[in-house]
């Protein structure tokens, strides 16, 4: 080995999370909306998934992925007093790109005016955003960049059908775009403390978007209607999420050696109430802890976790210098963690 190939030296790097921001489609839907076009009740939907409306894009109107995270990426950029030309590095968490090719990070970062910044995708359904985060902090901390931009987006109801047939999944979801900016930083204990990222393809038939006949995972699904819309075994994921969303907050914690309630706020995908209230009395968290926002929005995919954590911070309810862990889970199936030192 030469002198060339050692790893750079140096002071250890800090990574702060200079700013957030939020994009969410004008058209509210709310259950008595649903009430209209399906056989299902506000009742129904408020007591299996705490959800009470949530946002529908329109194409139409220039509700794109691209649009609503181009959005969402300006408002953090804004919040971080940073300017487009200063971003090195552009991701965006993301299953519902408009096209398979240029990646929505690409026209975010045009939009934006990014220059020749990297940019590019990740999918890892809904817990795209904390592992694109996980990875972004990585390049800061290793010195390749600067300066990254995070864009958790999602225009889900593409692949949603609002009728009685649809109504098992479609009462779930919404759209919506949240995105953080992460800058270097001279405080070296600042940034992520420890992480987990898992997959488990085995278990994908659970949760998945068949789009032709030979796609189907779940030999059992045979109506041609379901290509192209979600699929979901409700209660396989269900289990799957509250075994995993305490198992991965252990597994976190346990690589700081750090309890459970010196982690001042716990910022979860939000999928279910009654998920979240089960990690929460797991743990005897309070509600301030591990907060919820999915009454307004129901299941935003990728663009859950920035969301609810930019809605935090502006309510001030982000203490500075503070622990965070978020955590996410997913189709995939996919589940992780990432706790930050803010
Ligand atoms: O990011 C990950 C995304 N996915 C998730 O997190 C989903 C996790 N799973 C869940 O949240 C729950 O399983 C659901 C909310 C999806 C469903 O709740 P559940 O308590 O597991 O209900 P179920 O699927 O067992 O259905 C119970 C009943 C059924 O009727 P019968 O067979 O008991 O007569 C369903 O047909 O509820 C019926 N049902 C509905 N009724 C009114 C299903 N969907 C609806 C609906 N409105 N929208």
């Amino acid at each position: 080995m030469t002198s060339r190939d050692q790893p750079r030296g140096g002071p250890r790097i800090g990574v702060r999370i200079a700013g957030t921001g939020s994009a969410l489609p004008s058209r509210v839907v709310t259950n008595r909306d649903l009430e209209k076009v399906m056989d299902t009740s506000d009742e129904w939907i408020v007591q299996r998934t705490g959800i009470r409306e949530r946002r529908v894009h329109d194409r139409d109107a220039g509700e794109s992925a691209e649009a609503l995270g181009a959005k969402a990426l300006a408002a953090a950029l804004a919040d971080a007093r940073t300017e487009a030309s200063e971003v090195d590095l552009v991701i965006a968490a993301t299953m519902t790109a408009s096209m398979p090719t240029p990646s929505t990070a690409c026209v975010i970062s045009s939009e934006l005016g990014c220059g020749s910044a990297g940019a590019f995708d990740i999918n890892a359904a809904c817990s795209g955003f904390v592992f694109a985060l996980n990875m972004a902090h990585e390049f800061i901390r290793g010195g390749q960049a600067r300066c990254v931009g995070i864009v958790g987006v999602d225009t889900i109801t593409r692949h949603l059908e609002f009728s009685d047939f649809g109504r098992s999944v479609s009462v779930l979801f919404g759209d919506a775009a949240g995105a953080v900016v992460l800058r270097a930083d001279d405080d070296p204990a600042r940034g992520m403390l420890a992480q987990a990222m898992h997959a488990d393809g085995g278990r994908a038939h659970h949760l998945y978007i068949p789009i032709r006949h030979d796609d189907r995972l779940d030999p059992t699904d045979t109506d041609d209607r379901q290509l192209g819309l979600v699929r979901m075994n409700g209660q396989a994921v269900f289990k799957f999420a509250v075994s995993k969303f305490p198992e991965v907050i252990e597994e976190t914690l346990n690589k700081v050696r750090m309890a459970p309630d010196e982690v001042d706020l716990y910022v979860c995908h939000q999928a279910n109430t009654r998920i979240l209230d089960a990690a929460r009395q797991r743990f005897g968290l309070s509600a301030d802890r591990l907060p919820v926002n999915m009454e307004r929005y129901g299941n935003t995919v990728a663009a859950s976790v920035p969301l609810l954590f930019d809605e935090l911070r502006k309510a001030g309810r982000v203490p500075e210098g503070g622990r965070v862990m978020f955590l996410a889970f997913g189709a995939g199936l996919t589940w992780g963690s990432s706790l930050w030192k803010l």
